[in-house]
């Protein structure tokens, strides 16, 4: 987190030892090179629960948990990052660079202070609004879901909200986005005449806001708080804050609107989550799968409401572990979660969860879509089609039943490890050599050293070249760090979900095994870029010949590659 300096971090993480942090908490016994223990996130009664000395981190093959220090206490304690960091600062005998980090921290809770107030000054006008209680009453919505939402009600009015905040106030108001300023500079609420849905970040803070349009020709009919310093649509999901107290639900169900949320937990269905109009990201599946093992997303019947699941589904694949299970539920046309729990009631609706598609099923219906498998040409299609997707899955029990199934149906046997060749644009998740090297790279930051500048990555058009950049700029000015320390470098960042799964490709390996595995990654690449190389220079060759560096370098590399 940008408030407080990598270095610090880098430190700390090099001064404490992640086995005394966790076995203060966790029973853990030495086994092999690392410890193991009950995974205290998950029930079991055989230990599937690692940690590595000599990374810094934690793992769970059962439920697929992973991190640093910081991690795990911040999973365990319930903490967010500065807490964590501050609490193993104390253990550490270290204090936390506060500058910066003070000043942030002041502006947050300025925009806290905002947020929670405005909350409450909303909820005060809907209990006066008759007309509000009377649209909720008429959404079979009652008083207690209301309060439990903490729904309210924002006034017909340009400052109905500024007038309440004091002048000291204002600003904060603006940066939580409740107020916003036209063209001629003037401050008005942003929120006028509209239903409020509070949004909440997971521990019950409110962060941003949703408002509903209350007269039928008032547009748009929802609007939402912009992106702010508190808010960040991709990472937060309506609701997550209440459906976390039923963890023990043995799956989480994302929907789309808010009323969903609302209306399934007014008929007493309280494990749901909406997005927040925005598509399913990795950083949402990756967050309930901290919670839950299995997400069912519903969705409407209508194309839309297929479309939108697709995306999902083609978000999760990378994420999707052996562990970890996702279904489908799609709506009879023209009902959405609201009004379908409305007509048919709490049962109604579990017993239509109950006929959630599965994941393979749906995959294996986009896959086959509008493809003719009795013909050879759709079975050819259906076998390029597939193998995109499956790229994607991650290693496993899965992935091998899917290729299975599809390999039957085409009559073309899939291989499950696809070998990539320069030509191919490669995506960022599935076997691929450069999940090798990063995964390599984060174990043992040390290798950098022995990435030599002749490898030209950039030749090969893989995705996620830049991680490996990021990861040897970082080892460059830290040559001491270790696995930890690197991960926490990527925590915000959109790889983060899959970097913790690539951390563990090596754990069977022991270090000189790793280095073994390395080289050979390295001689692989090192063809693969050569192989590039020369194509790219034979094409210029013939479309615009090549100058004489260029001649010498096309010799040099065909002379080489004759050598291997
Ligand atoms: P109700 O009509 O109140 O039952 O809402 P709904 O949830 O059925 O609405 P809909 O399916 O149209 O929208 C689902 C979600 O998409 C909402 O909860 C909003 O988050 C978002 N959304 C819908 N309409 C708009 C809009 O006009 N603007 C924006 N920004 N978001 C919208
Ligand atoms: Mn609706």
């Amino acid at each position: 987190m940008a408030s407080i300096p990598n270095e610090f971090i880098e430190t700390l993480l090099d001064r404490i030892d992640i086995a005394d942090v966790v076995g203060a908490r966790v029973t853990l016994k030495k086994a092999g090179k690392d410890f193991s223990g009950l995974c205290p996130f998950h029930a079991e009664n055989t230990p599937s629960f690692t940690v590595s000395q000599q990374k810094q981190f934690y793992h769970c093959f059962g439920c697929g948990k992973n991190g640093s220090a910081i991690g795990f206490l911040m999973e365990y304690e319930g903490l967010d990052f500065v807490d964590a960091v501050k609490d193993l600062a104390q253990l550490a005998g270290m204090e936390v660079p506060m500058t910066q980090y003070a000043g942030q921290q002041k502006h947050k809770t300025n925009l806290y202070a905002a947020t929670e107030k405005a909350a409450r000054i909303f909820q005060q006008q809907l209990k006066a609004s008759p007309q509000v209680i009377r649209y909720l009453k008429q959404r079979q919505i009652s008083g207690q879901t209301s309060k439990t939402f903490q729904l309210g009600y924002a006034l017909n009015e340009w400052d109905g909200l500024i007038k309440r905040f004091g002048a000291d106030e204002q600003q904060a108001l603006a940066k939580t986005g409740l107020t916003t300023q036209n063209d001629h500079g003037r401050v008005y609420d942003k929120f006028r005449n509209r239903l409020i849905f509070p949004i909440h970040d997971k521990r019950g803070r409110v962060i941003a806001f949703g408002g509903r349009a209350i007269e039928a020709d008032q547009k748009p009919k929802y609007l939402n708080s912009p992106e702010t310093d508190l808010f960040h649509k991709s990472n937060e999901l309506y609701g997550l804050h209440l459906a976390r107290k039923h963890s023990n639900e043995d799956h989480v169900l994302v929907v789309e609107g808010y009323m969903d949320v609302v209306a399934l937990h007014e008929k007493g269905v309280c494990n749901a989550v909406a997005t927040l109009g925005t598509a399913t990201s990795a950083q949402h599946i990756s967050n309930l799968f901290k919670v839950w093992d299995k997400i069912v997303f519903c969705f409407d019947g209508d194309n839309a409401g297929i479309q939108a699941a697709e995306k999902a589904m083609i978000t999760a694949l990378p994420l999707y572990l052996d562990n970890k299970i996702i279904e489908f539920l799609f709506l009879p046309e023209g009902e959405d979660p609201d009004s379908f729990v409305l007509k048919n009631g709490k049962d109604g609706f579990l017993a239509a969860i109950k006929m959630a598609k599965p994941l393979a099923d749906f995959l294996l219906e986009i896959i086959s879509r509008n493809i003719n498998i009795n013909s050879i040409d759709g079975k050819a299609q259906l076998y390029e089609k597939a193998k995109g997707y499956i790229r994607q899955l991650p290693k496993g029990a899965f992935k091998t039943m899917i290729a299975q199934q599809i390999g039957e149906i085409s009559g073309v046997a899939l291989k499950v490890t696809n070998q990539p060749t320069p030509q191919q644009k490669k995506p960022e998740t599935g076997e691929n050599p450069l999940r090798k090297l990063i995964s390599l790279l984060l174990n043992t930051p040390q290798f950098c050293e022995n990435l030599s500048n002749k490898l030209n990555l950039r030749a090969l058009s893989f995705k996620g070249i830049e991680i490996v950049d990021k990861i040897i700029e970082i080892q460059h000015n830290n040559p001491q760090i270790n696995a930890a320390a690197m991960m926490e470098h990527f925590r915000d960042s959109e790889y983060s979900p899959y970097l913790g799964h690539l951390m563990r490709m090596y754990d069977h390996l022991d270090e000189s095994q790793k280095a073994l595995e390395f080289e050979d990654i390295l001689n692989y690449l090192n063809k693969l870029t050569s192989k590039a190389e020369i194509e790219r220079l034979r094409n210029k060759q013939l479309q615009s010949g090549l100058n004489s560096a260029e001649k010498q370098a096309l010799v040099q590399l065909l002379r080489q590659k004759s050598n291997q």
